[in-house]
């Protein structure tokens, strides 16, 4: 298929592709912002052993284990709890992007899910991601929720979306955001716009600190 989607069938009958699961967890909280501002839902991504930004699971094996057997063991080992997730909570499968630098020498297919947690077991997920999970400060440097407010007309949702993501990690995070109604149409495009302006001043930014680090290398 020209998008690379495929249904989740058609991917396990490639014998000789690597498969990936990846989860987005979330659940609706009352919780508000400087007691004021309401966040309404959490979503949780991690920050990757690569720097970038990512949700949690990985590599199975289907021929030892069923997609979701083998996403709970990647939960397991990266937020300490080993999750069930069911083929209910698949959303879509697809090839990974060409762009992502290949990890074996086989096509890789990425199948994502999105499940529904209560926000105790979201708290429950951070501490024993931080504390139990193996992973932990290796290949997870840690649990991140996602703003998806927008406080002071640019901050929250745009600095995020602003950040660099895994593969195709930041258009998963859009389509589920407006798919599950998490976030109003207009107000995700809004913070998207700001998120490319943002990029711009990056650059800037960046190009200031490639400067320095110039200056200190010729010094050094
Ligand atoms: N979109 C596209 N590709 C993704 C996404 C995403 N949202 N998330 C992860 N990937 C890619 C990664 O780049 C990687 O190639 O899927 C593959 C497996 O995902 P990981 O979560 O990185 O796999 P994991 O099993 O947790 O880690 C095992 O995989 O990334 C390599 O060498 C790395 O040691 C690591 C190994
Ligand atoms: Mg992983």
């Amino acid at each position: 298929m020209a998008s690379g989607k495929m249904s989740r069938a058609e991917a396990l009958e490639c014998s000789g592709c690597s498969q990936a699961c990846h989860v987005m967890l979330y659940s609706d909280t009352k919780s508000q912002l400087f007691g004021k501002t309401p966040i309404k839902h959490i979503v949780l991504m991690q920050m990757r052993f690569d720097g970038l930004l990512g949700f949690p699971g990985g590599m199975v094996k289907p021929s030892e284990e069923t997609l979701e057997a083998g996403l709970s063991r990647e939960l397991l080992e990266e937020i300490g709890i080993a999750l069930p997730i069911s083929v209910e909570d698949h959303v879509e499968s697809c090839f990974a992007p060409a762009s992502l630098p290949s990890f074996s020498s086989s096509r890789l297919i990425l199948h994502f899910y999105v499940k529904k947690i209560e926000e105790e077991l979201i708290r429950e997920v951070e501490k024993a991601a931080a504390s139990t999970a193996s992973d932990h400060g290796l290949e997870v440097l840690g649990m991140v929720r996602v703003p998806l407010y927008t406080y002071r007309r640019e901050a929250g949702l745009s600095y995020f979306l602003s950040h660099s993501f895994i593969g195709n990690a930041r258009s998963q995070l859009v389509r589920s955001l407006l798919r599950l109604h998490l976030v109003a149409p207009d107000k995700l495009h809004e913070a998207l716009a700001h998120a490319l302006q943002m990029h711009a001043r990056s650059a800037k930014d960046l190009q200031a600190a490639l400067t320095y680090t110039e200056a200190q290398k010729r010094d050094f």
